[in-house]
């Protein structure tokens, strides 16, 4: 996935290079850049030592020593001084440079802590903005991975605003796995067979439970009188990887342009294309149907064209439907909320 935000210590991450929160100076200090010296050996500060310190904004390259990753890109970050000195610009520099030194050095794999958000006292919500938009400007032609990892568990990526929002949906809509299954009994139980033949309302998602209050109601699929069972059962035919093209198609996106919005790297989504046997991660599939702004009942039908059915009773599917209900297409947006709720994210395989 082009940009991923993980949880984890940073010296762990077996990619090909790492980037460091350090100081002006390059020589070691605490948080994370006292992390990554103490796990890299000695030698890391003996090459600090010749690169004649780092200006902020700036980065810097040396070798990753006993640390998992090929190369560490020093980077300083701004001191939070109130937000009206050129910290927000300071801090896209970092990002921006030490993107530019990775693709210099060949790396496929980048990861960044949050830099400025612990000593330098830079507010988290505020870096991680300015950090997706330098990364996602970056990768619009760059083929890359990057993660940005958050160490402490508490740190909440989302206003709080946000975060009651979709709490209060999730609560709304929430039912346990018990009442979803009385519900599938019921429903299944219920339909009368010939209902499609008859013209009459059909449900996309027969086996969903319907939800309580707040959601708005999904669309229903209505099959007109005047379209025939043949026409119906032909537009049924059509599997995940060809309706995903024709939407494709019909939204007017390169296929370029739609695989980015996803958030799906290049050679996953050519994996799609080129090979039929190939079964897309239900978390891809929603990153396509949010990529290519569909209403609540397409994505419904995208997901079901792959296997997938969206339930009452997954707090991840409710998030992602929270955001589709609201008209809020952003998949990093979305995944910044999945993250706070520490869910999956959106355009990874599974
Ligand atoms: N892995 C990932 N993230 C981490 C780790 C880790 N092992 N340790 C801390 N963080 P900071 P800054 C997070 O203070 O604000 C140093 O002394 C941490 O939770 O490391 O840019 C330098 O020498 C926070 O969100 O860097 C400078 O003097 C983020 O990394 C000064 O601190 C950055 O916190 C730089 O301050």
């Amino acid at each position: 996935m082009p940009l991923e935000i993980v949880r984890n210590d940073i010296t762990r991450m077996k990619v090909d290079a790492i980037v460091n929160a350090a100081n002006n100076t390059l020589l070691g200090g605490g948080g994370v850049d006292g992390a990554i010296h103490r796990a890299a050996g000695p030698e890391l500060l003996a090459e600090c030592r010749t690169l004649g310190g780092c200006e902020t904004g700036d980065a810097k390259v040396t070798r990753g020593y006993r640390l998992p990753c090929r190369i560490v890109i020093h980077t300083v970050g701004p001191v939070w001084m109130g937000g009206r000195h050129g910290e927000r610009e300071q801090l896209m520099s970092c990002y921006r440079r030490s993107l530019a030194l990775a693709a210099e050095y060949a790396c496929e794999t980048v990861a960044f802590p949050l830099i400025s958000t612990g000593a330098y006292g830079y507010p988290k919500e505020e870096a991680l903005a300015a950090a997706t938009e330098t990364i996602r400007a970056f990768l619009s032609d760059h083929d890359m991975t990057v993660y940005l990892v958050v160490f402490d568990r508490g740190s909440l990526m989302i206003s709080r605003q946000q975060y009651a929002s979709i709490r209060e949906y999730i609560d709304d809509a929430y039912v346990g796995p018990d009442f979803d299954q009385r519900q599938m009994a019921r429903r299944v139980s219920n339909r009368p067979p010939a209902a499609i033949l008859d013209g009459v309302k059909y449900d996309a998602a027969p086996v969903a439970a319907p939800r309580p209050h707040r959601p708005r109601r999904e669309k229903s699929v209505i099959v007109s009188a005047e379209e025939s069972l043949d026409d119906y059962l032909r537009q049924q035919d059509v599997g995940f990887r060809d309706m995903l093209l024709r939407r494709i198609d019909e939204s007017g996106m390169t296929d370029a342009e739609c695989y980015k919005r996803a958030n799906v790297d290049r050679k996953l989504f050519s994996k799609i294309k080129n090979q039929p046997e190939y079964r897309p991660g239900k978390a891809m599939v929603l990153a396509f149907a949010v990529a290519l702004r569909l209403p609540l009942s397409d994505t419904k039908d995208l997901l079901q064209r792959a296997g997938y059915s969206l339930t009452h009773s997954s707090r991840f599917d409710l998030i992602v439907e929270y955001f589709i209900v609201n008209g809020r297409y952003d998949v990093f947006e979305i995944n910044e909320a999945l993250f706070s709720f520490d869910e999956r994210l959106l355009g990874s395989v599974n």
